[in-house]
């Protein structure tokens, strides 16, 4: 199936007006003159000529959709057009990146370089009014990265709230993630190995694993209970209980992050749980609302969490009591999501304001990575989870809390490993879009 892309000129030249005005305030509050930008160069092993996948820095990337520029720089100084100074190696061992072309191009004062050392005669003269975003080994003689940190504060603040530009880069990103994951649940009701998920993964999403935003979780049974599993068994297992899938697409630099949970048997009591935690994860997405203190929908998903254990005859105390003894946290120990755009977990997460200032999480709760007050234009991931993670109960057996957990049950339930179930989620003036929910809907029915 083919995605359809927006036009994407208008939006594009909105996106940049936006840039231009937040790089303006930005340099003004740090007190420069010029935003320099180095893409980045590539990184090796070491003691060794093979380089690592190339990583392009995210601010160059908010800028243009060129993510495989290696040298290139980009430069903007107030009042004047952006000027991309591009690395176009004379090279014969490897693919030079293409020419500029595009919706964007006509926004940029273009200059093609051939070695990486021509940049510099291209950049700002008056090197210390430049404000330079970029890893030290984007050194090229004086033009040295100092991230001048009210800048980034500022900067950063502000990319949290997606322009329509990148919301319709991450509605795609999504849309290649929810055919892949289609795909992905096929190859699992046949029968496939957790490697071949894999593999009919990437398939589908036409990107190979250092084009996609994060390395693929696909779990089978007891997997599930590994948070970050990577493992990939090249072999199926004997029995098919459960599958886990936390797997995203890219798009012109743009992140998607799905996981979706199913039951090999969809009429058995794993598959009634994982109802139940999706209508609790669609009414938390219901709640990305402007003004919404996302630790606070953290902790009320400890709560509702707490109904879910009591409902299905996990635990036999109340909710309330499960979530203050510490017993949700032992089956949902991360947190309830993060902020997505240009990197899957995107920046600024804490950020109480534009100058840095932060806000701390609640206590109790050290693996919750977002603790910001939503807005219109933040688009965040909602993930809540409930795990049979050995370790964690073998720890909650020790506490008082023990006497009141139906272990039968608890048991019963190890050998599917666990539920997770995520969506990504732009808050917006009114009711929430779910970019993830609406991708598989526009696949339409199996
Ligand atoms: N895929 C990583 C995460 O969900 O945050
Ligand atoms: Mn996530
Ligand atoms: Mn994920």
């Amino acid at each position: 199936m083919e995605i359809h892309h927006p036009d994407l000129h208008p939006l594009f030249a909105d996106h940049l007006a936006t840039l231009t005005q937040r790089s303006d305030a930005a340099l003004a509050k740090a007190g420069f003159d010029h935003l320099v930008i180095p893409a980045g160069n590539l990184h090796y092993q070491f003691l060794d000529d093979r380089d690592y996948p190339f990583c392009v820095n995210p601010h160059f990337k908010h800028w243009l959709p060129v993510t495989q520029a290696p040298g290139s720089w980009l430069v903007y100084t107030p009042g004047r057009k952006p000027k991309l100074v591009f690395l176009q190696p004379a090279d014969y061992w490897h693919v030079v990146p293409e020419a500029p072309s595009g919706y964007w191009v006509e926004h940029f004062d273009i200059v093609v370089i051939r070695e990486a050392e021509e940049a510099q005669a291209h950049l700002p003269k008056d090197t210390d009014r430049c404000a330079i975003i970029g890893e030290a080994n984007s050194t090229l003689g004086p033009v040295v990265p100092n991230n001048p940190q009210a800048l980034i504060d500022y900067l950063h603040f502000h990319r949290m709230h997606k322009t329509a530009y990148e919301l319709a880069m991450m509605r795609v990103a999504s849309k290649i993630g929810a055919r892949a994951h289609r795909a992905a649940e096929a190859a699992f009701r046949e029968g496939a190995s957790e490697f071949d998920i894999h593999m009919a993964y990437l398939a589908s999403a036409r990107q190979t694993e250092h084009e996609l935003p994060y390395s693929n979780i696909i779990c089978l049974n007891e997997h599930a209970a590994v948070l970050h599993y990577h493992s990939l068994q090249h072999a199926p297992p004997a029995h098919r209980h459960s599958f886990l899938i936390d797997a995203g697409a890219s798009f012109h630099g743009y992140a998607s992050d799905i996981t979706r949970t199913h039951s090999a048997d969809t009429g058995d009591a794993f598959q009634g749980l994982i109802n139940d935690m999706d209508a609790m994860q669609q009414h938390l997405c219901a709640r990305v609302r402007a003004g919404q203190d996302y630790a606070a929908l953290h902790v009320d998903t400890h709560r509702l969490l707490g109904g879910i254990l009591k409902q299905h005859g996990l635990i036999r105390m109340s909710a309330e009591a499960a979530v203050e003894t510490g017993v949700t946290a032992i089956f949902f120990p991360h947190g309830l999501g993060h902020p997505i755009g240009l990197q899957v977990h995107d920046v600024a997460a804490f950020a109480a304001d534009e100058s840095g200032r932060l806000i701390a999480r609640p206590e109790g709760h050290p693996y919750l990575r977002m603790t910001r007050t939503l807005q219109p234009g933040a688009v965040v991931t909602i993930e809540p989870g409930l795990y049979f993670i050995d370790m964690l109960l073998a720890r909650l057996k020790e506490t008082p809390a023990a006497k009141d957990i139906a272990w039968d049950r608890v048991d019963a339930f190890r050998k599917f490993g666990g539920i997770r179930i995520e969506d990504d989620v732009v808050c917006t003036q009114g009711e929430p879009e779910n970019l993830t929910r609406d991708a598989f809907a526009a696949l339409g029915q199996r």
